[in-house]
């Protein structure tokens, strides 16, 4: 497949290294342009276009960017044939991306008006090192899960067969509407589940719980180093404080 990625941060220089090595055709964009990209050309064989380029020639767009940027993507994708799937991994941070006052319930329903088209997100429940270190082959017993979630049937089984590709097992998370249950707070965020375990996850999702563990957690890594174990401190806590040791054993720290 021909892929688009827009972003070069811990995510989508991961989506690209890992989509490239998997055998798909990929170009590759940011803010600082093509010379800011040569290490990661040379690792994954993507081709660094301009932000401009990005969208030429290719069968899906996957943006990953600060939530809050989102909105300045609009030209891009206004330029994309309308086959082409758009995937998104973001997440609203508002230390980052500030209030934003429309977001409503569904990130990816923002998402999808400020692009003006439809959006299938993916990527955005597991932190950078389960991306980059946990994936396993199909049928592996320790392979972990991704929602996705989506109201275009077609476009969203293509991007599962994507998120496959990258080492984990797809969950089909609903429609663009139903991506509140895979959102930060929620059981199924950043959770490092399989597949059965994910699924149980976004049933149990409860809005009015999912908003107070956000603002918690938030609260506790604000306070932390971004030290080595940043990650897998914060996949522990939000672990712990969804209770999943309840449901499916094991020692939360
Ligand atoms: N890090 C994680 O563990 C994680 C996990 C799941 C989801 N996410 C979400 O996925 C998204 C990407 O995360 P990340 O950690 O990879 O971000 P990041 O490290 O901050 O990288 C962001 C990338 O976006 C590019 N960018 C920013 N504004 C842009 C614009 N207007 N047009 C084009 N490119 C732009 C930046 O370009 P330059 O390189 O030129 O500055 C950079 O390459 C975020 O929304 C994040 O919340 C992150």
């Amino acid at each position: 497949m021909r892929i688009g990625v827009i972003g070069t941060g811990g995510i989508g220089a991961t989506l690209t290294y890992k989509l490239g090595t998997a055998g798909h055709t990929m170009r590759v964009a940011n803010t600082r342009g093509p010379s800011s990209m040569t290490a990661l050309a040379s690792k994954s064989g993507a081709t660094p276009v301009t932000l401009d380029e990005v969208g030429r020639d290719v069968d899906v767009l996957i943006t990953s960017i600060p939530l809050g940027r989102v909105p300045a993507l609009r030209p891009i994708i206004d330029r994309l044939p309308a086959g082409v799937v758009v995937a998104d991994t973001s997440n609203h941070l508002p230390q980052r991306d500030g209030h934003l006052k429309d977001i409503g319930m569904s990130q990816g329903v923002w998402i999808e008006q400020q692009l003006g088209r439809p959006v299938i997100r993916a990527w955005n429940a597991l932190v950078q090192t389960t991306l980059a270190d946990k994936g396993r082959p199909p049928g592996a017993p320790d392979r972990l899960a991704v929602p996705v979630a989506g109201t275009d049937p077609a476009a969203k089984k293509l991007v599962m067969t994507l998120v496959d590709d990258t080492g984990f097992d797809p969950v089909d998370a609903g429609t663009a509407e139903d991506g509140w249950r895979m959102q930060a707070g929620t059981p199924a965020y950043c959770t490092d589940l399989t597949a059965d375990q994910l699924q149980m996850a976004l049933d149990l999702a409860d809005p009015e719980a999912a908003r107070v563990r956000r603002e918690a957690i938030l609260a506790i890594i604000n306070s932390w180093e971004r030290n080595d174990s940043f990650f897998d401190d914060l996949v522990a806590l939000n672990r712990a404080t969804a209770g999943l040791h309840r449901l499916f054993g094991g020692q939360e720290s």
